[in-house]
């Protein structure tokens, strides 16, 4: 009897706790709500840089880049971009401090985020860049700005020979490239080279890693005039050039092996050849034969 007792009092104390809590909990959404939340970001008792925004960003040679700066509770404080390498102040607020128009800074309010923009990025803009909000003391947070360069080049010896007839590829390789090219010009003797210009021609561009394009000029059956200067010339980067040395059948005789030109000439020639090394055997055999009986 005394066991159940305690247990219907005990029984009672928790629903009573539970009725203040539910009106604590209630009392919460409604009234001094907007209370508590002010206390927890109150935290923080003003501006503070949100650690989620990246702080490393990499850029290629003449692309934009942006350097991010996430500050929470900034309320009306200002937002400076300094370039380290000179201490060069770029930007307060919006304005751009620096006679060099590429910088600009502008803030996103949904994201709370004021960023640097570095227009058409050169390799010598890379380095560290400091947001520093104009609080007392001032509070600085860093971004570190890279700039790749992409390389370019045309695989194979500067200068190429071929001879007339045979199929050439040219292959441009570019690396180290964080945006495809949206196209590559093929130029000869800086004319355009169109795939349907001659029939013979055909171009191809195509991405074989996150960071490597290769273009491909094939030339089927070259003739004399196809010679000269081929240069690659991507839409987004510095151009490459190969010479291109087509060997017609008028170059001296050691020059046409394989020249449609010299085909009526092969089969004697081969003819002779045989001759020559049958000769040559039977010869040796002969000698052999004598030299045996010493
Ligand atoms: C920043 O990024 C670059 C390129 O992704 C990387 O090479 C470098 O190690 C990174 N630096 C730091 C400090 O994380
Ligand atoms: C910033 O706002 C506070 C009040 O919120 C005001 O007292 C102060 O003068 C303002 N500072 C500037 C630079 O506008
Ligand atoms: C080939 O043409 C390109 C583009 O016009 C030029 O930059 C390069 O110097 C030329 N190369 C030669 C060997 O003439």
């Amino acid at each position: 009897m005394c066991a159940c007792a305690w247990r219907r009092h005990a029984f009672t104390a928790a629903l009573v706790l539970a009725a203040h809590l539910i009106k604590v909990l209630s009392c919460g959404e409604t009234g001094s709500g907007g209370r508590l939340v002010k206390r927890y970001v109150g935290l923080y008792t003003g501006p503070y840089f949100d650690p989620s925004a990246p702080n490393n960003i990499t850029a290629q040679l003449g692309t934009h880049a942006y350097l991010p700066c996430k500050i929470r509770q900034l309320s009306n404080k200002s937002v400076s971009w300094i370039r380290r390498r000179d201490a060069h102040i770029l930007t307060v607020d919006r304005f751009t401090f620096i006679a060099d128009e590429r910088f600009q800074a502008f803030l996103v309010e949904a994201t709370d985020t004021w960023t640097l923009q570095v227009k058409y990025v050169q390799a010598r803009d890379a380095g560290v860049y400091e947001c520093q909000v104009g609080t007392e003391p001032k509070m600085s947070h860093f971004v570190q700005l890279n700039v790749v360069v992409p390389k370019i080049e045309i695989m194979g010896e500067a200068d190429l020979y071929v001879k007339a007839g045979s199929t050439v590829s040219l292959k441009c390789v570019i690396t180290q490239a964080l945006e495809e090219p949206a196209y590559i010009f093929w130029y000869h003797n800086d004319a355009r080279v169109l795939n349907y210009d001659r029939s013979l021609v055909e171009i191809r561009m195509e991405r074989i890693a996150p960071d490597t394009t290769v273009g491909n000029l094939i030339i089927y059956n070259p003739r004399r005039e196809d010679s000269g200067n081929y240069s690659c010339s991507p839409s987004n980067l510095d151009s490459a050039s190969v010479v291109l040395h087509v060997l017609s059948g008028e170059q001296p005789a050691a020059m046409q092996h394989g020249n449609a030109a010299a085909r009526p000439v092969a089969p004697l020639v081969a003819l002779l050849v045989a001759l020559h090394a049958a000769l040559a055997l039977l010869q040796v055999l002969l000698c052999h034969d004598e030299d045996e009986p010493k």
